[in-house]
């Protein structure tokens, strides 16, 4: 793999087909459409501050967020370069109530949906920390030549064809995963593309970071109470106290995580009950990725990947990273 480095993604993308279970082509030309958009959602995140748009619309989504601007401006450039790929039936976003179908006799031939969220860490947009987009492919179940039906986007998660997501940080990075391991390009702005600069990323078994909103501590359950106390003992075989590291962007938590070794948990509160995060857009796009480079991702009970979706919104607590780790959670948990 490390003779591909430097290469484009669309190159990558093309000499990679054979990955693909499926009909190559068309997959190789949608992963390339969702390129296109992230860089240009990224010229817009890039200018955030000199042009109008930060701050909110004034409407709230269907999750009771309110949205921000580049919330919207993200889902619509994504909507757009989907719709225009022709590869895609339909879109499931965290920004639109119910799915978008693409009406038009191209669209409707289209084999795959797509689960997005199109701008992750909303709450950071404003002060420019670290943002991203999350994304999943499957195969479409209900027949072709007809609009998309929300029964292709209830499926479970490890049946994704590709999954991923793009951070907006100090440089940009697409990284994703087609079920043959886990690639990452950074965006090389002198020539605008994506370029292969983490090849076949494995993340470490065990790390020393921990990732959890702490603020939340007396809404958690008891099991990931004494996780957090487990984290903060000292500990040289386990690397213990684990240093906190918190963004508040998923994306951006679980990218370093995801590197460097940790764990990050958003779990069931007394509030929320099934967490915050959603399953669709969040969990299953990111425990795709997290597998495939030898991680996990559970939802306190059952892996992610095998969770039954009953509702396009739906949320899941998520505990996800180093195998290790997660493992060590799920202890405490079934011994509470
Ligand atoms: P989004 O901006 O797409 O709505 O996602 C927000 C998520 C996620 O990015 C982050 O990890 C989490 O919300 C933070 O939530 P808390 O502020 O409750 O910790
Ligand atoms: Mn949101
Ligand atoms: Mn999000
Ligand atoms: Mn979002």
């Amino acid at each position: 793999m490390k003779e591909y480095l430097g290469m484009t993604l669309n190159e990558f993308i093309i000499r990679r087909q054979s990955d693909f279970k499926y009909a190559t082509g068309e997959l190789s030309r949608l992963l390339s459409h969702i390129g296109v958009a992230a860089k240009i959602v990224n010229r817009e995140v890039n200018k955030a501050g000199l042009v109008d748009i930060l701050g909110e619309v004034g409407t709230v989504n269907t999750q009771g967020e309110a949205q921000q601007k580049l919330d919207v401006y993200a889902d619509s450039q994504f909507i757009h370069a989907l719709r225009a790929s022709g590869e895609v039936c339909g879109m499931a976003s965290e920004e639109d109530d119910n799915i978008v179908t693409f009406d038009n006799v191209l669209a409707n031939d289209g084999k795959y949906i797509v689960c997005i969220d199109p701008l992750d860490g909303s709450s950071n947009i404003d002060v420019n920390v670290s943002i991203g987009t999350i994304f999943s492919i499957y195969r479409r179940i209900s027949e072709r030549g007809h609009k998309a039906e929300e029964k292709d986007f209830l499926q479970e998660g490890l049946k994704q064809v590709a999954g991923g997501y793009v951070i907006y940080g100090s440089s940009t990075m697409l990284v994703y995963t087609t079920g043959r391991g886990v690639n990452g390009f950074t965006l090389d702005p002198s020539i605008g593309e994506f370029c292969l600069s983490h090849a076949d990323i494995r993340t470490p078994e065990s790390g020393a970071i921990y990732s959890i909103n702490e603020g939340y501590y007396l809404k958690f359950e008891d099991a990931i109470k004494k996780y957090i106390k487990y984290t903060q003992e000292v500990d040289k075989q386990t690397k213990r106290p684990y240093k906190a590291r918190y963004i508040g962007s998923l994306v951006a938590d679980f990218h370093r995580n995801l590197l460097k070794g940790g764990i990050y948990i958003y779990p069931a509160t007394a509030d929320a009950p099934n967490g915050k995060l959603r399953l669709l857009y969040e969990a299953n796009p990111l425990a795709f990725v997290v597998e495939q480079a030898g991680g996990m991702a559970i939802n306190g009970k059952d892996r992610i990947l095998d969770m039954k979706p009953q509702d396009l919104h739906q949320r899941t607590p998520l505990i996800i990273g180093s195998t290790n780790m997660v493992n060590k959670v799920m202890e405490f948990i079934e011994n509470k």
